[in-house]
Parts: C-alpha cells; structure tokens; sequence
C-alpha cells in the first residue's frame, strides 16, 4: 500500500513534468514554423502573386480588365495577416477618436496640433473624396510617382482610365500628358514640395496637404484662410505663399499612413515616436499605404530609381540626373523598397513601369 503510494508521488509530478515538456516542445515547434514562413514585418515570406484557392474562386469569373471589389485587401491580408482596412482617407471632426493617431506628434500622428486641426476643419468642411468616386461600388486607384522610369512610356490613357489618379508635390501634369496623363483626383503634398506658381496648378484636383513636422499645420492654416505667410522659417526650402483651392477642396491626409508605413510595413526605427535619422516614409509611399486602405485595386507608376544608370533622368520633368541624388538623412530608400518589392511580388499592387 504504502508502495503504490509512495509511486503516485512519484508519478504524479513526473505527469506534471512530462506533460509541461510536451507542450513547451510543441509551443516551440509552432514559433520555429511562424518564423520560416513570416519575415519580421510580419510578410509572408514565400510570395508567388498567386491568388489563393478562395479568391481564384472569388475573382477567378470576372472578365479581364473588370475592377474586383475588395481584390487589394484580399491580396494584403493573404501576404500580411495583421491587415485591417478600416482607417479613412482624410480628417474629419472626429479624428481625435482615432486612436493610433492621437498618442504620436507630427508625423506619425496630430498630438498637439488638435486645436489648429480644429480650426481647419471648420474651415474646410468637407472631409471625404467625392460624392461621386464614394459610391462607387469598386474603386481603381493609381499613385504617380515623379521618376524618370515614367518618361517616354507614353502611358499617359491608361492612367487616366483609372478611377482615381494621386499625385504627389509639384510634378507637373501640363505638357506630358501623353505619359502621365491628364486626369489628377488629387495632389498630396508636404509645403516645401507645393506647387509655387498658382498658374501651374490643375483645374480641379483635391489639394491634401500632408504633414511631417508640426509647423506644417501652420503653413496649411494660411493656405486655407487665404493668408500669406509673413515667416519662411522651419521650413527646408522656400514653400508656396498661395495655394489656389477653395477650402471645400482641401483635405489633411490620415497621419495614420505615415506610422503604418514607417514602424509596421517597413520598419523604420521607432525612436520613442519622434521623427528622426531615416524614419520617415516617403510621401510616394504613403499614397500606397492610404490607397491599399481605400482602394479596391491599386496600381502605380513611376516608382522606383534606377541607381546602376547614374545618366537615367531622376524625374520625368527635369533634367536631373540619378547621380544627383544624394545619401537621404530622413528617409531609407533602400528599406522601403523591400517594402514596396512585397506587395508588387505578392500581388497587392501592379507596378506598370516595372522599377519595383
Ligand atoms: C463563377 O462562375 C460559376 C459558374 O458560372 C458560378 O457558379 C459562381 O457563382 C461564380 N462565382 C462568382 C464569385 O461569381
Ligand atoms: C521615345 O520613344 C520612341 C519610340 O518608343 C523613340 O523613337 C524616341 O526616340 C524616344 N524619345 C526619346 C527622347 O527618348
Ligand atoms: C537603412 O536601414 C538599414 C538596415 O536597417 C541600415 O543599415 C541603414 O543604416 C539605414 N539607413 C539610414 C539612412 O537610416
């Protein structure tokens, strides 16, 4: 009796002990194959652009060239499981409920800048697309970029048959419509990058002003209240004094894209949430990460340097060469590149002139 007690002891602790091994053994096993098939970012790491079974399913009917509601997300999420869509375009009144913005200063969020935010918002009123583009029911979205890859392609039509065309800073449209084409939804811009000529300006395109530092709010509050600046100071280079766009059409850009961008898709250094040395996305970069949030399909062109052709021109409209550029403080050009390199190898974003 007092034997097969004696063994329960024994036993019972041995269970225990056999038991803890097993599951730290299979806890173990699980990190080890989580971490062959993610990278760090949280990417697949194995990316063949393929669709899933469940979405050759979903998409596999529709004719070529037919817009596929939800394809972006569904792609995202296949590649990077911790995609949620939902974080809007622009700014509205309420933006102090969002959560993940209201905890970072300029860039990566509004912290102390929500009374100026205020008074801009009152001032422009309106803080979505466009009746129109919003009800569509599937949405195409191309972000331009501003490289010389862009130049002599001449496609200029296609671009224009998107839904929705971004354009970033002062790249011109007038005069290289044949490669760029001629339709611009809206311009994103920082102030040292605006359009300074007011004539230079298109017709009728959004103005969403994007900001990287907190004395940007300042700029785009007399821009909005149609006053001069009287002070260049904080600024890098000379800004725009005239922005002309009525405030109905101007927007501030969700600050939400540029912390996504930075510290979860491409993993820039966090430094407590300041901006700092290379940790900031670049604006073309930002454009994808808000269109991969509101577009159904996104596409892209004029992306990518070429840094092996030092004579390739750096921008379509100038005559800049690639040797001009020069080792970036702010940004990693070539950390964002892997990047941008997963979702157009993944299949989330279709590169048109191929420099990704
Ligand atoms: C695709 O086509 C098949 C056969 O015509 C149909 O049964 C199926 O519902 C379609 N799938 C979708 C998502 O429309
Ligand atoms: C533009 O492309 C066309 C044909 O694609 C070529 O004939 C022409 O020389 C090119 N122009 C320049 C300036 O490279
Ligand atoms: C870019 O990132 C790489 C890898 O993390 C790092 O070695 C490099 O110093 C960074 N460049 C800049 C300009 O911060």
């Amino acid at each position: 009796m007092k034997s097969t007690r004696n063994f329960m002891f024994f036993l019972c602790p041995m269970l225990v002990l056999g038991f803890l091994y097993y599951s730290s053994g299979r806890l173990h096993l699980r990190t080890l194959v989580q971490k062959s098939q993610y990278d760090k970012q949280g990417f697949l790491t194995k990316l063949d652009g393929k669709l899933p079974l469940e979405l050759q399913y979903k998409y596999g009917n529709l004719s070529k060239g037919e817009c596929k509601p939800g394809y972006a997300e569904a792609k995202m999420m296949s590649i990077y499981p911790k995609f949620s869509k939902p974080a809007p375009m622009f700014l509205d009144p309420n933006f102090k409920r969002l959560s993940r913005i209201s905890s970072y200063p300029p860039p990566f969020g509004v912290r102390t800048q929500e009374k100026i935010i205020d008074v801009i918002l009152a001032a422009t009123k309106r803080y979505l697309l466009d009746p129109e583009l919003d009800s569509l029911s599937c949405k195409r979205c191309i972000i331009i970029g501003n490289g010389g890859i862009l130049f002599n392609k001449s496609l200029g039509s296609k671009i224009d048959e998107y839904d929705v065309v971004v354009r970033l800073n002062e790249a011109p449209v007038s005069g290289f419509e044949k490669d760029v084409g001629s339709k611009t939804t809206m311009r994103i811009t920082y102030p040292e990058g605006a359009i300074q000529k007011p004539e230079h300006y298109e017709k009728d395109s959004l103005f969403v002003f994007s900001a990287f530092k907190p004395m940007d709010f300042k700029w785009f509050l007399h821009m909005v209240a149609k006053e001069r600046l009287r002070s260049m100071e904080g600024f890098w280079k000379s800004v725009a004094r005239v922005v002309p766009r009525e405030p109905k059409d101007m927007r501030i850009l969700n600050p939400y894209f540029i912390q996504e961008a930075a510290f979860r898709f491409i993993g820039l250094p966090h430094n407590n949430g300041l901006m700092g040395r290379g940790n900031i996305p670049t604006l073309g970069t930002v454009a994808i990460t808000m269109a991969l949030h509101n577009c159904d399909e996104v596409a892209l062109a004029g992306f990518g340097y070429d840094m092996s052709s030092p004579l390739a021109p750096l921008h379509y409209y100038e005559k800049l060469k690639m040797s001009a550029i020069k080792e970036s403080w702010t940004h990693n050009i070539s950390k964002e590149k892997e990047f941008l390199r997963k979702l157009v190898k993944g299949g989330v974003i279709q590169d048109l002139t191929n420099g990704i």
